[in-house]
């Protein structure tokens, strides 16, 4: 079985006046293309977590291994390069720019890279809106689309550069439970469609009962680690 991710031995210590350990020995493996959740109340550690998986924030200590690669020597630019070719972001605000449409918003991540916006990209993009059922209202201003259209732009947006790992923290924390569950029906077909790994943190219970594993954060440390 090959790991998408790997933590080994990580811990998490905030600076500060009062220096605040998050994180306590965690060890975690994501095989690839396997559907996780990530559960544990407020506080606990869920997004120090993920955003130590995804490379935006360091250990204090422990090692991040992506796609069998140990992040621990890259440099700042190497960790950009990585996280761009391999991790797409979901998070519960969407962060889209309100003037530009949602196609536009989905080609951005793209435009990062590199300048030229080829008609593969572009194809690509009009692949993804389809399959997150957002061909209608490609063209909208992303300001003008409804919470779930906006969220499910946010997840093309995320899936634009062929990530092998998405990585979610409270993707539908914001939206309400009909919305919540269109929106993880399409997480789970994309899933299949595509070949990547989801590991997603979510407080709703029933959401993380879809998920193939789930693993339970409890101050700083794993509580339960469960597959389905
Ligand atoms: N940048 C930071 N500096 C200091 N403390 C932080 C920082 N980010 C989070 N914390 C603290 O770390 C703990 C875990 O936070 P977080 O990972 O956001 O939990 P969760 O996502 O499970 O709600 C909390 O006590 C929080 O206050
Ligand atoms: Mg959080």
């Amino acid at each position: 079985m090959v790991n998408a991710l790997e933590l080994k031995h990580v811990d998490k210590v905030y600076d500060g006046p009062v220096p605040t350990q998050v994180l306590f020995d965690i060890n975690l493996a994501f095989a690839e293309n396997s559907f996780n959740a990530i559960i544990g109340s407020s506080g606990s550690g869920k997004s120090t977590l993920l955003n130590i998986m995804g490379t935006l924030d360091r250990a204090t200590k422990g090692e991040v291994w992506v796609n069998s690669q140990s992040t621990a020597k890259l440099s700042r630019d190497g960790l950009a390069e990585l996280r761009n070719q391999t991790i797409g972001f979901v998070f519960q605000f969407h962060f889209l720019l309100p003037e530009f449409t949602a196609l536009e918003n989905v080609l951005l991540p793209h435009r990062i890279g590199t300048s030229i916006i080829s008609k593969e990209i572009v194809d690509r993009a009009h692949d993804i809106m389809e399959l997150m059922g957002l061909s209608k209202v490609k063209n909208n201003p992303s300001a003008r689309m409804s919470g779930g259209q906006q969220q499910r732009t946010a997840i093309a947006r995320a899936l634009i550069n062929q990530p092998s790992i998405i990585l979610a923290d409270e993707p539908t924390g914001n939206l309400d439970s009909e919305t919540t569950e269109t929106t993880y029906e399409l997480l789970r077909k994309i899933h299949q469609e595509l070949n990547t790994t989801f590991i997603i943190i979510t407080h709703d219970r029933r959401v993380a009962e879809k998920a193939d594993r789930i693993v339970e954060i409890r101050d700083g440390k794993i509580a339960l680690d469960m597959y389905r």
